[in-house]
């Protein structure tokens, strides 16, 4: 897919000499950009390369402190995002901004000045989502919709404001692959229709799938801007860390006799009384990966929230190590030995506004090296987080700014690097390795690879099938609340886990 240089007009958007700085750090540094009209232009680079901060930049969230933006040719300044949404351009964040207990027609107005008219907003939204294949029902309730769909209607949302370039920050992180599917589909749509989309992934099979052109970015400048077409994803990894990848190893199971995780006949109910997890039983032992595949929304977040006691169950019993702690508050769980990597690391994983060190306290408050008796210990807390900095390469000017000030991906790394430290019994993680670059993404498979060696059992939620396929050693898939199949990953295709997850195949019901 090209789009046509002899056409006519000038760039959708165009960004010259961007410099951006933040204390201590240099995010943009005489960045440029050139996106043309009509074409699918991705932004790829490692975690901390200043993808997002072009992007809030463009969006009018963030001001540069040089530099500048022409939109089809005129020169512009944004003071803010509704200046850039007058200029035609609209965002989707990766973290969605809706609001769940209104409907989809309630989301899309929401905001909006001017006076409401139900009945012209729901035709609006009809024929936005007929004319780009979105698919959307004005009247569901946010909370009923799934990833996918709450997706296409941030999309719509942009759409409905009259935006002519859309900027999508990783919205394919969230999604399985059946969803990335139907969103690239989307995207052919609006690209279709004349629209320009500025596209950011981690994912270099998906960004060559995709994009028509890809801009890198290394260390906050521009190294390059190729044809999607003409480059391999090995180039373009060769190109966003300026060497090599890092080949991830082979490895033999490492799994023991003793079972540190036993779950039986779980159940959790919502408060309306529908089931969310109908008769979950599972065990892992120690050194054992078992892998969660299924589309989001299927029990998983309630399998994870139940095992961490954050949720309450209906019925079933969980054992940690032998033990019954099915009664056991959340820090008695954690301080037994279980380790949690949460799927939203800025809801439920970090204190945003807090320095790092706090964040490494955490979950961890009664434990050394963040305690010493019944005292917080400053020091020890300060030491390890700097441990973690160095050892999950988490970029950083230290370990006193506040989290909010770490790029996505370096909060994750954060957060990975806290989990693992302790030596827990279980760690709970679900999508480990969201938003992380692919080298970062190595590494931290590197790590739950030793520490599985070292006898951890993990229960691993992701919707990053290689990921589930390369790390677990044993392979459950949840549709509608309940265990649906057990496979070996060693010899299941991703075409039939994906039939398996959509139930499309069945597997005789497992005990
Ligand atoms: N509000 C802020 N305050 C201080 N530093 C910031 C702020 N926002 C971003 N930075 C810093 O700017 C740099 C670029 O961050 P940015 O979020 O643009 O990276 P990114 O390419 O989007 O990375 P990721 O792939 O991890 O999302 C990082 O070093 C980050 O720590
Ligand atoms: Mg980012």
């Amino acid at each position: 897919m090209t789009a046509d240089p002899t056409a006519p007009g000038p760039p959708a958007v165009e960004l010259r000499g961007i410099t951006k700085t933040f204390p201590g750090v240099v995010a943009n540094h005489d960045v440029d950009l050139e996106v043309r009209a009509g074409e699918v232009h991705a932004v790829c680079g490692e975690n901390g390369a200043g993808k997002s901060t072009l992007m809030k930049i463009l969006y009018g969230m963030q001001r540069p402190d040089s530099g500048t933006i022409a939109v089809r040719g005129e020169q512009v300044k944004f003071r803010s995002p509704a200046d850039a949404i007058k200029s035609g351009i609209g965002m989707v964040h990766q973290h969605f901004m809706l609001a769940d207990n209104l409907t989809v027609l309630e989301n899309v107005v929401l905001g909006l000045p001017g006076r409401f008219d139900p009945a012209a907003a729901r035709t609006r939204i009809g024929e936005l989502s007929a004319r780009y294949g979105l698919g959307v029902d004005p009247d569901r309730l946010v909370e009923q919709l799934g990833v996918g769909e709450r997706q296409r209607i941030e999309i719509l949302k942009v759409l409905y404001r009259g935006a002519r370039v859309i900027i999508l920050d990783e919205p394919t992180a969230v999604l399985v692959p059946q969803e990335v599917d139907e969103l690239f589909g989307n995207l052919a749509g609006l690209r279709a229709e004349g629209l320009t989309v500025l596209f950011i992934s981690h994912k270099l099979d998906e960004v060559i799938r995709v994009a028509d052109r890809i801009t890198v970015l290394r260390q906050g400048t521009t190294v390059t801007t190729v044809e999607a077409g003409s480059v391999t994803t090995a180039q373009l990894a060769h190109l966003m860390v300026g060497g090599d990848l890092p080949t991830p190893e082979t490895r033999e199971s490492t799994v023991r006799d003793e079972v540190t995780l036993g779950v039986r006949d779980l159940s959790v109910r919502s408060d309306a009384g529908r089931d969310l997890l109908s008769g979950v039983g599972l065990s892992i032992r120690a050194g054992e990966v078992v892998g969660i595949a299924g589309v989001e929304g299927n029990g998983q977040a309630e399998l994870v929230e139940a095992l961490l006691g954050t949720r309450p169950i209906a019925t079933g019993a969980v054992t940690l190590a032998g033990e019954d702690i099915t009664a056991w508050p959340t820090s008695r769980r954690r301080e037994a030995g279980i380790g949690y990597i949460p799927e939203d690391r800025q809801r439920q994983g970090l204190l945003l506004t807090q320095p790092l060190w706090e964040n490494r306290i955490l979950g961890h408050q009664t434990r050394p090296p963040s305690s010493r008796g019944v005292f917080i210990s400053r020091r020890g807390a300060r030491k390890d987080t700097e441990r973690i900095v160095a050892e999950f390469g988490v970029k950083t000017p230290g370990v006193d700014v506040p989290a909010f000030a770490l790029s996505g991906g370096n909060q994750q790394k954060l957060v990975v690097g806290r989990e693992l430290s302790g030596s827990p019994k279980l760690l709970v993680a679900a999508h480990p390795t969201r938003g992380v670059d692919v080298g970062a993404q190595a590494l931290i498979w590197d790590k739950l690879r030793d520490a599985r060696a070292a006898g951890l059992a993990v229960l691993l939620v992701s919707a990053d099938l290689e990921e589930l396929l390369g790390l677990s050693d044993t392979l459950k898939v949840m549709l509608r609340g309940r265990i649906v199949a057990t496979l070996d990953p060693a010899t299941v295709t991703p075409a039939e886990l994906g039939e398996y997850m959509t139930g499309v195949a069945t597997q005789e019901a497992t005990p």
